[in-house]
């Protein structure tokens, strides 16, 4: 990864400070650039980034990839599956992305193009991935206990100091509770679409897929739309179905074969 990245921080290293150098807003990298050359700028220091500089900056894309990456391939799967077993749901999602891209499926990328708050008129494939975030919360996060944070038994007695501790969030146990989340294994979109009077509305905070506070998932709303947009490209389009037998059958699970791949892996740099 780091040989990957490398040039790529090089070579806006080598650009930042040149005239008619301009930072994209929208990119990681460029942000920590710009961030930097008005840092340095303000304190009147040479644009010289130093080697701990740049290692921290590719730990950051580091982190960034790996904490954008399976989280949201992920989702789009376990969408595109209880999409694929609830065929009720997957027609309510047809029939939405029908009434705001039109009945052509492959008008709809250059419609977003042209007008991309579009997207942003499907609630219910956004209630979709807010369920199956629900039942599939990729990611969980934990924090270090300190004396300012106690634990209370419901029977009482005194308060327990979690210094020493860390503190694991639990999101699979809190988004499975069914006094917080009633019939919790069913598959149910419209949780997300219901009035506050409903049985169903969901307890504020209760969904934590990523997190709450501070320190939330800083790519929330980045997944949440690329999401959308895969659902939107692909939901009228194709029919999805697992094949787990026959993706067994094409496999080699030969003992030879598995030395094989296990040898690849071991020379693999
Ligand atoms: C469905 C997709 C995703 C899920 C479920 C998810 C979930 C989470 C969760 C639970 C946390 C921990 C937050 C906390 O500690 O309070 C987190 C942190 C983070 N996420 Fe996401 N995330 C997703 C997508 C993304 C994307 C697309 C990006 C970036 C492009 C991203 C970047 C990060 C970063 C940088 C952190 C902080 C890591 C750290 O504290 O060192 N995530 N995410």
């Amino acid at each position: 990864m780091s040989e990957l990245l490398m040039p790529k921080v090089q070579a806006r290293i080598a650009a930042m400070g040149s005239k008619g150098t301009t930072y994209d807003d929208k990119t990681v990298i460029d942000l920590v650039f710009k961030r930097y050359q008005e840092n340095c700028e303000r304190k009147g220091e040479p644009l010289k980034p130093d080697k701990a500089f740049v290692d921290t900056i590719i730990s950051n894309l580091k982190v960034f990839i790996f904490a954008g990456h399976d989280t949201t391939s992920s989702t789009i799967c376990f969408s595109l599956y209880q999409l694929s077993k609830h065929p009720e749901f997957l027609a309510k999602v047809r029939e939405e992305h029908d009434a705001v891209f039109g009945a052509d499926p492959l008008a709809a990328p250059a419609l977003l193009l042209e007008h991309p708050h579009k997207i942003n008129e499907t609630p219910y494939t956004l209630a979709v991935i807010k369920e199956t975030l629900r039942m599939y919360p990729l990611a969980g996060t934990f924090r270090e206990g300190s004396d300012e944070t106690v634990l209370h038994a419901d029977e009482g007695g005194a308060p327990v100091s979690t210094a020493g501790f860390d503190l694991i969030d639990g999101v699979w146990e809190l988004h499975y509770r069914p006094d917080l989340w009633p019939r919790p294994y069913d598959f149910l979109p419209q949780r997300w679409l219901v009035g506050e009077e409903d049985p169903l509305f969901p307890v504020p905070y209760s969904w934590r897929a990523f997190e709450h506070g501070p320190m939330n998932c800083i790519g929330k709303d980045l997944a949440l739309l690329e999401i959308r947009l895969v659902l939107v490209h692909v939901a009228r389009r194709y029919d999805f179905e697992t094949a787990w037998e026959e993706w067994d059958k094409i496999q080699d699970y030969t003992e030879a074969n598995i030395d094989r791949l296990r040898g690849d892996l071991r020379t693999r740099k």
